[in-house]
């Protein structure tokens, strides 16, 4: 696993591999063409974990107003999982945020949704909000949100 997973932008080269983890990830997923306009949208918010040459995860954020920036959407590929790709992702995800001057990330999950809500929790994202009905009638989203810092600098004491 030395080189997996490899965190990259993504290429319109990866996008049919990216919508097929996005169709065996999400029960409603984005469809193809939207996947492609997310790209232009995010630029190089959208970005892909390689793992030999393949993809196995992918994430877009895209800017918002007040240095914000929305977690459009991640997911990692079902064989894939409970590896830290998804964990990988996110944290680039925030630290290229935090390089274009975006303080904090906002994003949306379905309240049932355990693994993904303990991947944000785990990264220290806060909730703040409920939006009924937000997935479908009954299927809650929890609002959440995370200021971003700076990268702990490495300080070497003499
Ligand atoms: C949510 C998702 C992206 C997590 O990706 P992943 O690569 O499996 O997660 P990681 O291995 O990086 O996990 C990082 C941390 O998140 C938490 N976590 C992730 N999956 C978990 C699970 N199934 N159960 C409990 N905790 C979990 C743990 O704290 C984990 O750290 P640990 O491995 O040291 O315990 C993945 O489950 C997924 O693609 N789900 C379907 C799509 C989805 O729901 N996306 C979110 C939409 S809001």
């Amino acid at each position: 696993m030395a080189s997996c997973p490899l965190v990259t932008t993504a290429g319109p080269e990866h996008l049919d591999e990216v919508y097929a983890i996005e169709v065996a990830s999400f029960d409603r997923p984005y469809p193809r063409w939207y996947i492609k306009v997310l790209r232009e949208l995010a630029g190089d918010l959208f970005l892909v974990a390689l793992c030999g040459g393949r993809v196995a995860g992918y994430a877009v954020a895209l800017p918002r107003r007040w240095r914000s920036c929305h977690l459009a959407s991640i997911a990692v590929a079902p064989s894939y999982r409970r590896r830290r790709l998804g964990a990988a992702l996110l944290a680039s995800v925030e630290q290229l945020c935090w390089e274009r001057g975006m303080r904090s990330v906002v994003l949306e999950v379905e309240a049932t949704n355990a693994p993904a809500l303990a991947l944000y929790r785990a990264f220290g994202y806060l909730e703040a909000g409920l939006v009924p009905d937000y997935y479908g009638p009954g299927r809650h989203a929890l609002l959440m949100i995370k200021p971003l810092e700076p990268a702990p600098v490495c300080r070497l004491d003499p």
